[in-house]
């Protein structure tokens, strides 16, 4: 009986042809490190471990999304996308103007003001265009997320809400300046990166969905200039585009901690018809 082998099996249909090509990956790979029986029980062991500790959206989005995420951004119009990552939740609070993210009274942290713009392509403003914003507080810990190291979270909510730009697509809202941060390392993604040697940090940044009718929505993230880890980033998601800088200023919160102030115009993919 001849024995068919997955090599041979077709590939007319792109699900088939990306699997198959995923396939030959991994068998080139294993082949050219002639990988040992107890490296390939270790492996499966692994991969067993990493669903059974519920880590399959955070290694698929460290490793892959940015990749997908790539393509997805030079098939449109617009700003710059970048990864959605694992952390977002749905229903955040609605802010009323003026905008402040939801934090603890003394949240720790320099203080931000970030504005901007929401416009079209073409650079027209939109009016009404909702903003909404998360990210992790200064010690890179976000809220509602259970972490494998069991640490205290804060607050449901804490840094995440939606804004709602004015008539002529500006916004302004107050928040804290992010920190980098290490993915959660307790798990089977860290103990990965461990095993290799590679570091677990991403650059601060702010993660933002932009949206309003008659436009794609935006998910996009954005860094900041001085970060350490820009170049390095674990989820290599950053795009030179999405990198501000930070301005310190004293003029914009009279009184307060030191304040930091970046500004960023959103330009909107329009709807594909
Ligand atoms: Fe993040």
């Amino acid at each position: 009986m001849t024995k068919i082998s997955g090599r041979a099996l077709p590939r007319e249909n792109r699900g088939a042809a990306i699997v198959a090509e995923l396939m030959d990956g991994i068998r080139s790979v294993l082949a050219k490190y002639e990988v040992t029986y107890c490296e390939y029980t270790m492996a499966k062991e692994y991969l067993v471990n990493l669903g059974q500790a519920g880590e399959w959206p955070l290694f698929a989005d460290v490793f892959f999304e940015a990749t997908v995420e790539e393509a997805d951004s030079n098939a449109r119009d617009g700003s710059p996308g970048a990864i959605e990552g694992p952390f977002f939740l749905p229903g955040a609070p609605v802010l009323e103007p003026p905008f402040v993210m939801p934090m603890r009274a003394g949240e720790p942290g320099d203080v931000l003001v970030f504005s901007g713009t929401v416009t079209a392509p073409d650079r027209t403003p939109i009016p009404h265009a909702q903003v909404e914003i998360w990210q992790s507080d200064a010690q890179g810990t976000y809220s509602g997320i259970p972490y494998p190291d069991g640490r205290e979270l804060p607050p449901e909510f804490n840094l995440r809400a939606r804004l709602t730009a004015d008539e002529n697509g500006a916004y302004q809202v107050r928040t804290i300046v992010p920190v980098p941060y290490e993915i959660p390392t307790a798990g089977p993604t860290g103990a990965l990166l461990t095993a290799v040697g590679w570091h677990a940090f991403r650059p601060a940044h702010l993660h933002l969905i932009t949206s309003a009718p008659g436009f794609e929505s935006l998910t996009t993230q954005l860094y900041f200039d001085t970060d350490p880890y820009l170049d390095s980033d674990i989820a290599g998601a950053v795009k030179p585009e999405l990198v501000l800088g930070l301005e310190e200023r004293t003029d914009l919160l009279p009184g307060e901690r030191t304040c930091f102030a970046a500004s960023y115009e959103f330009r909107l993919p329009r709807a594909r018809k």
